[in-house]
């Protein structure tokens, strides 16, 4: 059986009817670093207070880590970097993780230990007796981290963890994120940031205007409409024309001397060896095939173009 850290069913949470995110059905597998990305506005600071117990569901239900949402229980092996946090700066990164310790609950006696350990796993080590005012912005994302860390949690909530860093930042983030995977821990990012989930996320889910419009694994889903580019001897144009009906679109990238150059999207996996089979069939020259792999910004539009497709459709039907 999957073993799911999350798992919701039509879970929503809406603000007097509107807003926040509605019937959201989804399984977060141990171990993953889940992204859930959308627009900003689209529902996912929502759904994370949701499932925290913040915010209280106005219907459907989920269970985190076995137990219902909203209890003590499902909370109690769970971090959470909320979204622009701001901590006191005046305090020492030492003393925020004392304080924070202390709302935790861990007895004084291995305090000590457990701050050393978390301030070394987010790389501050050696830092922790400076002041946050001094800190980077990188820092500052590190040092509540490590808060969200102190309880030594299976899960991790980090909502928007880079909307406020530079390049570096980002990126020292990520390398931290994969480490705590690499640790075993489930990881639930929150994401506007698209490029940038891509390295890091192994699930993912897309949520647009409150709804989930697609989830699963990345690579699965970046698979959803395969696209290959192929080099041609010059009047391959004519027998593109007559290809099967799985090339769903082609367009002409470059024609140099002899050869052409074309981007041919197919409907399915699975596909291009009958592309190359069609192709030879009808005496076209091929000189180079390169898979292309599609980013996760052109599987997101994708995916919400489609949910706006239908949503257009509904309209309509609606209208009549
Ligand atoms: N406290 C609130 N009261 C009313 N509407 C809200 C409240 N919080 C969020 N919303 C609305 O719900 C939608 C989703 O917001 P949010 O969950 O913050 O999205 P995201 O985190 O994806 O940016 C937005 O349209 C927002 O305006
Ligand atoms: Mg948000």
């Amino acid at each position: 059986m999957a073993d799911y850290v999350i798992e919701t069913w039509e879970l929503s949470k809406q603000y007097e009817g509107r807003g926040g995110c509605k019937n959201v059905t989804l399984q977060v597998p141990r171990g993953s670093v889940f992204g859930f990305l959308g627009q900003n506005g689209a529902g996912k600071s929502t759904f994370v207070r949701t499932l925290l117990g913040l915010l209280h569901p106005t219907g459907g239900k989920g269970v985190m880590l076995g137990e219902p949402i909203g209890s003590v229980e499902s909370r109690q092996k769970v971090g959470y970097l909320p979204e622009l946090f701001r901590y006191p700066d005046w305090l020492t990164g030492q003393q925020l993780l004392e304080h924070h310790a202390e709302l935790c609950g861990l007895s004084s006696s291995t305090r000590k230990t457990v701050i050393r350990d978390v301030v070394a796993r987010v790389g501050l080590a050696g830092r922790e007796k400076e002041r946050i005012r001094g800190y980077s912005k990188g820092m500052q994302q590190r040092i509540g981290l490590a808060c969200a860390l102190l309880s030594d949690p299976e899960l991790i909530f980090l909502d928007e963890p880079t909307s406020a860093l530079d390049p570096i930042g980002r990126k020292e983030v990520r390398e931290l994120i994969a480490e705590l995977r690499d640790q075993g821990k489930t990881i639930f990012l929150n994401s506007h940031l698209l490029s940038e989930m891509e390295s890091v996320c192994d699930h993912v889910g897309i949520i647009h205007r409150g709804e989930l419009v697609v989830h699963g694994e990345w690579k699965k889903l970046n698979a959803v409409l395969p696209q290959v580019e192929l080099t041609l001897g010059n009047d391959s144009e004519a027998a593109l024309e007559q290809l099967p009906s799985f090339v769903q679109q082609k367009s002409r990238v470059k024609s140099e001397a002899e050869l052409e150059q074309w981007l041919v999207t197919l409907d399915g996996e699975g596909r291009v060896p009958q592309l190359l089979e069609a192709l030879l069939a009808r005496g076209v020259a091929v000189h180079e095939v390169v898979r292309k792999r599609q980013s996760l910004e052109e599987v997101f539009l994708y995916w919400v173009q489609r949910k706006e497709g239908e949503a257009h459709v509904a309209d309509h039907e609606n209208h009549v």
